[in-house]
């Protein structure tokens, strides 16, 4: 799905250079002709991740994660294929215009409308904090919370005045029309006339990782019970709307994602970000407003390896951190849990204790399991014999769900010597809830190359017989294909003798495809170009890039080249025998085997 031409493309890619991208996110060390790094997208100890600077391409040999220049831009920041491509455009002063652009249709035209009015937003709501008059109170709000103007700044917070009209005016003169403000989620509708969302609350503006404003939380100022009794809702956010999702965006992400440390903490509250960060502390992030989601997640673990749980200590925090560490766990990552004892929140512990307080509760973090298996402890007296069993059987619950056999071991001996239960009753328990739950679905996969063998079974038990194909027939395809990439006249040849649509899956066949095109032009396939095909689908970039890091050098490339198609074929006929039963096609088929051989004979004469 590209929206940008070829040409544009590796423009694009050459003005920014891959290395010097990549090169703030990870360090690189020179290797040969390219660079190497411990890959950003699985744990790693030891550098499997390459970067070729020629090719614009990235490869990692542990993981299989693969692609073009754009495609790295996506997974380093979690952008969409457009917004990557826009980011490398502007970073390099590139205007694509419009007619390299697929879908500059209504809806991005409105997209832009929307995130431009919310800037502008913004910026009314700073200013009005900054107003002598109008910001007293709320700058007092803030200094009530010890924000000092800096981090003022550096979030962009401000104040919505206590009017029911004065963004809305300031908007109409900006010129746009009150549909508009009401669907930026800016304005609500009373009695068929629009009215100011936001009276009289400090404003925090949520910023995506591109830099824009996508929508704000307000406070109200001081408590939000009034002296009738009633009661306003202490934080009123953005609605959904074509610029915002609550459930896919992360507050202060776009600080973060400059930290460099290594973990990410995840807060329940934007104040509890604000003031960790103040702290000088950046690699902190909040929900918005919403326990966490699974999208949320998976952001998480893009830019931390382990997140850090940072929930309020009471009821509704401790359930919400349980949850938390679940989605987080479902998403394929891991998480640790920060315990701010003697205070209700982040922010109260860092008033209470300070910088190096809240630094040392960091470092303090209880493993999400070792958490979990703590409240458990708490809710049964183990000194009690009936305390013990039922501590025993809810701790094999928890144990039961986790892949990873030595974390298993460990947890199972520090019950047993908690309870004084045998190491070999514990298992006992912790196997017969996993064999229950496993009837149901199988254990998460503890590695990334579990997972993918997986996935690869499912696809394969997906197709019939005799579509069904062997790893060699893959990686033969595979080098057929790097062969094509590396040389014109060996793609040519190629052409002559296998189809497109011989490949077994519709990537390699695209690829075929596309490298043909190019060597009937004359022309070196652009890799980074072709990769760019397959923007938007992770999977499909992996398999495609491998194609392009494999480098095939033979004394004898032709020979390779046809011994390659040979084996692609001849096993296609195999399994096509295999799964047939019919006596008439079954001889039919050996025909063409024997076909195959005299062909295989020829080809190799004519070398
Ligand atoms: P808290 O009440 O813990 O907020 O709610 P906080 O950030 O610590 O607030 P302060 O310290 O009193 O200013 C945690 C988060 O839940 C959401 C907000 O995102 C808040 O930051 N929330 C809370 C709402 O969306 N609406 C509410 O009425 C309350
Ligand atoms: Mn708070």
């Amino acid at each position: 799905m590209p929206f940008v031409s070829d040409e544009l493309f590796s423009e694009i890619c050459m003005a920014n250079d891959i290395v010097d991208y990549a090169s703030s996110f990870m360090t690189l060390k020179r290797s040969g002709r390219g660079y190497m790094a411990c890959c950003p997208f699985h744990n790693e100890k030891t550098p499997s991740f390459h970067i070729d600077r020629e090719k614009q391409l990235f490869h990692c040999f542990g993981c299989g994660a693969s692609g073009n220049f754009v495609q790295l831009v996506m997974r380093l920041e979690g952008l969409d294929y457009q917004d990557a491509m826009r980011q490398l455009a502007e970073r390099a002063g590139i205007t694509i215009p419009e007619n390299g652009m697929r879908q500059s249709n209504a809806l991005t035209q409105k997209k832009e409308i929307m995130l431009e009015m919310n800037k502008l937003a913004a910026r009314f709501f700073y200013d009005c904090l900054m107003d002598a008059n109008i910001g007293l109170n709320a700058r007092g709000y803030f200094a009530s919370r010890k924000l000092n103007k800096k981090t003022i700044i550096k979030f962009g917070l401000g104040y919505a005045p206590d009017s029911k009209d004065s963004l809305i005016n300031f908007l109409r003169k900006k010129g746009y029309n009150d549909k508009q403000i009401l669907e930026a989620g800016l304005a609500v509708e009373r009695k068929g006339d629009p009215v100011d969302k936001y009276r009289n609350r400090v404003m925090f503006p949520i910023i995506n990782v591109r830099g824009k404003v996508i929508g704000f939380g307000g406070r109200v100022l001081g408590s939000n019970e009034l002296p009738s009794g009633f009661k306003l809702a202490k934080y009123l956010n953005s609605p959904q709307t074509l610029v915002f999702d609550k459930g896919s965006n992360l507050f202060a992400l776009n600080l973060a994602k400059n930290s460099k440390e290594k973990n990410i903490i995840l807060c329940e509250g934007y104040m509890d970000v604000i003031t960790v960060h103040q702290a000088g502390i950046s690699n902190c992030v909040a929900t918005l407003g919403t326990a966490i989601t699974e999208q949320q997640a998976k952001l998480l673990l893009r830019y931390g390896e382990e997140v850090l749980i940072c929930y309020d200590m009471d009821e509704a925090g401790t359930k919400a951190a349980l949850k938390a560490i679940d989605i987080i766990a479902g998403a394929g990552g891991k998480s640790r849990v920060i315990r701010i004892t003697g205070a209700k929140d982040p922010d109260e512990y860092i008033s209470k204790y300070g910088i190096s307080g809240f630094k040392k509760a960091i470092e303090r973090a209880m493993p999400s399991t070792e958490f979990k298996i703590s409240l458990v402890k708490k809710q049964y007296d183990l000194t009690d014999t009936d305390g013990k069993i039922r501590f025993v059987e809810e701790t094999a619950k928890i144990l039961a769900g986790i892949a990873n056999p030595v974390e298993v071991e460990a947890y199972i001996k520090k019950t047993a010597s908690d309870t004084g239960i045998s190491e070999q009753s514990i298992l006992g328990k912790c196997n017969e809830y996993r064999s229950r739950t496993r009837s149901r679905r199988s254990a998460p996969a503890a590695t990334m190359e579990e997972y993918k063998r997986r996935e690869a079974a499912k696809v394969n038990r997906e197709k019939k017989p005799e579509e069904r194909v062997t790893s060699a027939v893959l990686e033969a395809e595979k080098r057929i294909l790097s062969l094509m990439a590396q040389n014109k006249r060996l793609c040519l040849i190629a052409f002559k003798i296998m189809e497109p649509e011989e490949f077994s899956n519709e990537v390699y066949k695209t690829l075929a495809k596309r490298i043909h095109e190019y060597a009937v032009r004359g022309e070196e396939p652009d890799h980074g170009a072709i990769t760019n095909e397959f923007s938007g689908d992770n999977a499909a970039a992996d398999v495609a890039a491998a194609v392009f890091f494999n480098r095939e050098e033979y004394s004898d490339n032709d020979r390779t080249l046809y011994e390659l198609i040979y084996t692609v074929k001849k096993n296609k006929l195999e399994t096509m025998k295999k799964a047939e039963t019919d006596p008439i096609k079954i001889n039919e088929l050996m025909k063409q085997e024997r076909q195959l051989q005299e062909e295989r004979n020829r080809w190799m004469s004519n070398i």
